[in-house]
């Protein structure tokens, strides 16, 4: 078609609105848009992993500790010093099982939750405030704990550490559940990602969330992470940053 005639029809479209009419489905055109680039994203990466159970007809959340556990011993993560921070702790379970796992007496771990719950709705069955939970009452000096949204906690966090956000290995664990939460997170630990660095990923098949949040980030800022294993049909994925 002619760029004429394409300028013509877009101004057309921008003047008479006429695309209205589709409003009711934009959630589910955007919906088929990221879930079918997500498909074709495991289909390229489903092959060559540690672990990988692509496709298992039922899901079972304790798998992740099957995952957990595959990248801690293939990369020491069980041994070396890492700096470890989860954003979304909520009852801290991953974030114990990560804390119990490393030994290294010169690791430091970090937690970031509003520990009220989620600031906005989570699709249809998760609302606002879902998933709040007390504080970890946590008897490890090596642990710490961020409380309010991420918007607020993260830059006073990376002004504090960022001679170690430099240098340390770092695990950075996303379980936010939410498009707004994971890309607002990537987007500012990007300056510090180096080359070996593991994200974790608890609901990465979740296309208009953190599916998402992975595509814009990895697209908008060049970056390149290679998935390293994945459990429940990639709900929850480990990438090594290359
Ligand atoms: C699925 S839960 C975390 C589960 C936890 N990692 C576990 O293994 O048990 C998600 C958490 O993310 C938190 N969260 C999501 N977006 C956030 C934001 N922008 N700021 C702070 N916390 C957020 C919610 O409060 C919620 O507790």
């Amino acid at each position: 078609m002619k760029l004429s005639t394409i300028r013509f029809l877009k101004d057309f479209i921008l003047y008479t609105g006429v695309l209205r009419i589709f409003s009711p489905l934009n959630h589910s055109f955007q919906f088929v848009s990221n879930f079918n680039k997500m498909r074709s994203w495991i289909s390229e990466h489903k092959n060559d992993l540690l672990l990988n159970d692509f496709y298992s007809r039922k899901r079972d959340y304790n798998k992740r500790y099957q995952l957990y556990d595959t990248v801690a011993k293939h990369y020491q993560l069980d041994t070396k010093e890492i700096m470890y921070m989860e954003f979304g702790v909520a009852a801290a379970h991953s974030f114990k099982w990560w804390l119990a796992k490393n030994t290294n007496t010169g690791s430091a771990f970090f937690g970031f939750d509003t520990f009220e719950g989620l600031p906005e709705d989570w699709g249809r069955h998760f609302k606002k405030g879902d998933m709040s939970a007390s504080l970890p009452d946590i008897d490890d000096k090596r642990a710490g704990f961020y409380k309010g949204i991420f918007q607020d906690t993260v830059h006073g966090f990376i002004q504090q550490h960022e001679a170690e956000l430099k240098t340390k290995p770092k695990v950075i664990h996303m379980d936010a559940d939410l498009f707004s939460s994971t890309i607002f997170v990537l987007s500012q630990l990007h300056p510090y990602l180096t080359k070996g660095d593991i994200i974790f990923f608890d609901e990465f098949n979740v296309a208009n969330h953190e599916y998402q949040a992975f595509r814009i980030f990895t697209d908008a800022f060049y970056v390149k992470m290679k998935p390293i294993a994945a459990v429940n049909n990639f709900y929850q994925v480990a990438f090594v940053v290359e």
